[in-house]
């Protein structure tokens, strides 16, 4: 449930109703054997951010997670990359977002791949993480935390509910050097209204703060652009597969974000932090 009007306006951002069945009949069209569907099927549609599957695997490698671990993936969308390191790794992921549709279409595609017992879903919002203290080993964000004010809260409540010693491991766009003059509509904004980047340094101080410190800490920027010319020319041939079903002017949002990252508005970087 929307706890303020930040949080309502997002919701109404990435809602899509019928997700599910949409998705169900373009892998049906796409010819897929819908008895034996992998996350690797379904990845050109379930993976929110750049470099798709292969981000959300290097991702995780890089955070080291393993079949022991507990990870959660806050603002997870759909699930897909938290049933992607699930398949691949052997993990249990649970996946905590603010869009009910996106956590309703994302039970239905877990089960539909025979994965409930691994990947789990909860609608809720990242600045009031519905669990427990030191309750997991990994934390994932994926381009999750662009829409959030309140970026001090959020990341408390991530330290909050991380072990000692658990990893946070982020894929995250911050302010660039020369933040004005954002071109929108982005992919997680269609205004200003509901979109809030914080300068790199800034949300690395207050990591440290709390008792997060940094274990790998890249500005992977320019990589960002150059998958986004692989990821518009798959999004352009897709056919009936890719972002474009859930999104329909994605292609426009990623050309926007493009030009928003080559300017310096807009920077992307790639984490993993421990817990002290
Ligand atoms: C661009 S999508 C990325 C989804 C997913 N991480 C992926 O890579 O496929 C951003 C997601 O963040 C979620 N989100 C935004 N604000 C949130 C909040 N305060 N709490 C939880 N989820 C949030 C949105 O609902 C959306 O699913």
């Amino acid at each position: 449930m929307a706890s303020s009007e930040t949080e309502a306006q997002v919701q109404a951002h990435y809602g899509s109703p019928q997700l599910y069945e949409v998705i169900f009949n373009a892998l049906q069209a796409a010819g897929k054997d819908m008895n034996a569907l992998t996350p690797r099927d379904l990845a050109p549609v379930d993976q929110f951010h750049s470099g798709g599957w292969r981000s959300t695997l290097a991702l995780a490698q890089m955070a080291g997670i393993s079949a022991q671990d507990e990870v959660l993936d806050v603002g997870g969308g759909i699930g897909g990359p938290a049933r992607y390191i699930a398949a691949e790794l052997g993990c249990k992921a649970d996946v905590l977002d603010l869009s009910a549709e996106f956590c309703e279409a994302g039970e239905q595609l877990t089960a539909l791949l025979n994965m409930s017992d691994k990947v789990r879903f909860k609608n809720g919002s990242a600045l009031e993480i519905p669990y427990p203290d030191a309750h997991f080993d990994v934390v994932v964000t994926q381009h999750s935390t662009m829409n959030i004010p309140h970026k001090e809260t959020l990341y408390s409540e991530i330290a909050r509910v991380l072990k000692p010693g658990g990893r946070l491991a982020m894929h995250e766009f911050m302010a660039g050097a020369t933040p004005d003059g954002m071109i929108f509509p982005v992919p997680w904004a269609r205004s200003a209204e509901i979109s809030d980047l914080r300068v790199p340094e800034h949300i690395l101080d207050y990591l440290h703060s709390i008792g997060l410190k940094d274990i790998v800490w890249h500005d992977v920027t320019s990589d960002t652009l150059a998958s986004f010319k692989n990821q518009m020319s798959e999004i352009a041939g897709a056919g009936p597969l890719g972002l474009q079903i859930v999104i329909p002017d994605i292609q426009l949002m990623i050309k926007n974000l493009f030009a928003n990252l080559q300017a310096g508005r807009v920077r992307v970087i790639l984490a993993v932090l421990k817990r002290e």
